[in-house]
């Protein structure tokens, strides 16, 4: 029989493999371990880039990496709330930056700023996102564009972006999407059509990029209590929630942390929804 390590590969950029396994073995780490003076496995501190990191679910990102160490660049169009979350983070030099993912000139900006000044990215979240809810017969044109062009194009545009640093020393990348772009729902089609993007996407992307040791996850969240669900009436919704709560922003968060830092999963979506998916 031939052997594994025989077997050569092509990946996505043209680039000649042999032996994955073997590879493999050193690639599944792609971020060095430390020891802390108990000998406990401590991961060394990455890059974080947090795009919507300013407000809700990326705020709560970005206080979760900053929690574990790692450094964070917080981007969201409000330049001054980006940089008072950034301010606010545990640890030393966070950064906070203007940017507004739908415009591809914003996106390059914001990364060359990255790579001058704070280095190669390791992990890149894609928390921005807006919705513009409406059943399709009374939605407008430029709503729908708003929508799609920051929720869909906004993280291809930002993962772009991000892979140029992370191709050469691998990365993690977590984007946001949604319960309903898995299970739809009625007034939301433009949303769950750019959520549902999402998931292609990402599971494209994944196996776009596995060969250069960076990993591509999708979180999908419920109903989170957030600026985005605040003018919900509540009571009606929670009736439909298996877990009968909104979830927390640090929920989701301890969801995107766990998938950035998780070695061998990939191309992966993850609900966190108290369930909502179950009564949908
Ligand atoms: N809350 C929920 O129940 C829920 C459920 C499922 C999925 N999600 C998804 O989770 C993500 C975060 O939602 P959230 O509830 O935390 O919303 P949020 O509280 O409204 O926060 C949205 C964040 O995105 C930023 N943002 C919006 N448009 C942007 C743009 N064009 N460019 C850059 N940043 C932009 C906002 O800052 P600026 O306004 O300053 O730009 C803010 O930091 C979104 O993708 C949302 O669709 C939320």
């Amino acid at each position: 029989m031939r052997s594994l390590s025989s077997y050569k590969f092509t990946d996505a950029f043209g680039s000649t493999y042999r032996a994955p396994r073997a590879v493999h073995s050193t690639w599944r780490h792609p971020f060095k371990f430390t020891f802390s003076d108990n000998n406990e496995r401590v991961m060394m501190s990455r890059l974080a880039v947090v795009f919507g990191g300013s407000r809700g679910i990326g705020r709560a990102v970005s206080q979760l990496l900053a929690q574990r160490g790692h450094r964070v660049v917080v981007l969201s169009r409000n330049k001054e709330t980006a940089q008072v979350t950034a301010a606010s983070l545990p640890g030393e030099k966070h950064l906070g930056l203007s940017c507004d993912v739908s415009k591809e000139e914003d996106v390059q900006r914001a990364f060359e700023t990255i790579s001058k000044t704070c280095g190669t990215v390791g992990y890149l979240v894609n928390a921005a996102g807006i919705n513009r809810d409406a059943l399709l017969l009374r939605s407008k044109s430029e709503d729908m564009l708003s929508v799609l062009h920051t929720n869909l194009l906004g993280s291809m545009l930002t993962c772009r972006g991000a892979l140029r640093s992370m191709l050469s020393h691998g990365g993690a990348i977590v984007n946001i999407g949604s319960v309903v772009g898995v299970k739809g729902n009625s007034g939301q089609c433009v949303y769950s059509a750019s959520k549902a993007g999402l998931e292609g996407f990402t599971r494209s992307l994944a196996k776009e990029v596995a060969t250069r040791n960076i990993r591509v996850n999708l979180v999908a969240p419920g109903l989170i209590r957030t600026d985005m669900t605040a003018g919900l009436e509540k009571e009606d919704a929670v009736r439909r929630i298996p877990l009968g709560c909104f979830g927390e922003p640090a929920e989701v968060a301890h969801a995107v942390l766990f998938l950035l830092e998780s070695p061998y999963i990939t191309g992966q979506l993850l609900l966190v929804d108290g369930g909502l998916q179950l009564a949908l």
